[in-house]
């Protein structure tokens, strides 16, 4: 049984847009889709810009800062100047709790 850590209530994500969590250290994106909730870190990998307080559309993440982007359902970048894939996590929903996967 892999471990689950509780990200955030679902009622107060933001539907059909990207909510931004802090756990920890780390500081997440989780999207709310039509086709599920996905999460992946906030932080853009080309130059760190905050993804959170970018556009989201669909299954697409843009980022504020450069306008690169990524596939939420599986981080590949699908603009540019985003190169390389983001970092995402396994997702479910407990209890009305999001959680991912440790
Ligand atoms: Fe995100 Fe450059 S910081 S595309």
């Amino acid at each position: 049984e892999p471990d689950w850590i509780d990200v955030v209530a679902v009622s107060s994500l933001e539907r059909n847009w990207v909510t931004r969590v802090d756990l920890g250290r780390r500081r997440l994106a989780i999207y709310d889709t039509p086709s599920g909730i996905f999460a992946s870190l906030a932080l853009c990998n080309h130059g760190g810009a905050d993804l959170c307080d970018g556009y989201f559309d669909g299954h697409v993440i843009e980022c504020p800062l450069h306008q690169g982007a990524f596939d939420v359902r599986n981080g590949q970048p699908i603009a540019a100047p985003a190169t390389r894939p983001m970092k995402t996590f396994e997702t479910r929903v407990e209890n009305g709790t999001v959680q991912i996967r440790a």
